[in-house]
């Protein structure tokens, strides 16, 4: 059964914590989906981690397209959630436009950066639902500087919030904040909040998948670690160059061989030809 953003909000009140990791292509959609991750995020920093880009900015409608019907393929329980890219819903109309993509790709919700009422309530009148994502929001926010630390910042972060969910907003991700600012949040609100950077007292907390499968170079505080692929990745693409330089690769048992009948044929037509 896949599961639903009603399903989600349930989790506020009965938990378990939610689970949300970003996915950006088939194979790692089905391994988390198959280990039970509530929420696979197709989110924009497939830019920076898969891409190639040098920020979230560069990162279009067709790449959050083409990614999303990657993972939607590989996924059979999880809610997949897609971000809607930098400059893609400036206004209602464009939200509506592109979420509607989006949704045609595979999504069964989104998110976009910000507290902006009048295109969280176009997204909601489609019926898709929609995350908002508060604190530190890497399309617009050139460092990643940790938000909402002062009174009137965490006070202005609480207003958005109410706002936003005022306006139909289904779930919230807050990035780099305060633990405190994150618990007050929410308790204020009653819709799901999933936390990065935020402590642990959010509903649910979400997490960059290279950065835990240890692709990503860079170590950051508020991640964690639970494999070495890419130092696997080099251990195997090392052997592989050392065996077929040695002629340990292919083996016999690697390809076929020819039936010996139909070999002399080709042999004696090269001999005539
Ligand atoms: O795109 C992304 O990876 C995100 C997470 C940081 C939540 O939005």
């Amino acid at each position: 059964m896949s599961i639903t953003i009603h399903d989600l909000a349930a989790r506020k009140i009965s938990g378990p914590p939610i689970t949300m990791l970003t996915a950006y292509d088939y194979p790692t959609a089905l391994a988390l989906d198959e280990s039970g991750i509530d929420v696979l995020l197709v989110g924009d920093s497939v830019g920076t981690n898969v891409l190639g880009y040098e920020s979230e900015q560069q990162v279009t409608v067709e790449d959050m397209v083409h990614h999303t019907k990657a993972v939607r393929r590989g996924v059979r329980n999880a809610f997949v959630l897609s971000d809607l890219p930098y400059a893609s819903y400036e206004t209602p109309g464009q939200a509506i436009k592109t979420a509607q993509r989006l949704r045609e790709a595979g999504a069964d919700g989104v998110k976009v950066e910000g507290a902006i009422p009048d295109v969280i309530r176009a997204i909601k009148q489609l019926g898709i639902p929609i995350c908002n994502h508060l604190g530190m929001m890497p399309q617009t926010l050139a460092n990643a500087a940790v938000q909402g630390k002062t009174f009137l910042a965490a006070k202005v972060l609480v207003e958005q919030c109410l706002e936003s969910e005022a306006a139909g907003s289904d779930m919230f991700v807050l990035e780099l904040i305060p633990r405190q600012l994150a618990k007050i949040v929410t308790e204020q609100v009653n819709i799901p909040t999933i936390g990065i950077g935020a402590g642990p007292y959010a509903t649910g907390q979400v997490l960059v998948i290279n950065d835990i499968v240890g692709i990503t170079r860079k170590a950051v505080r508020h991640t964690a670690r639970y494999a070495e692929f890419a130092a696997d990745l080099r251990a195997a693409a090392a052997k592989y160059k050392e065996v077929v330089q040695h002629g340990n690769f292919p083996k016999p048992s690697n390809s076929v061989s020819m039936d010996a009948h139909e070999l002399a044929l080709l042999q004696e037509w090269l001999t005539t030809k």
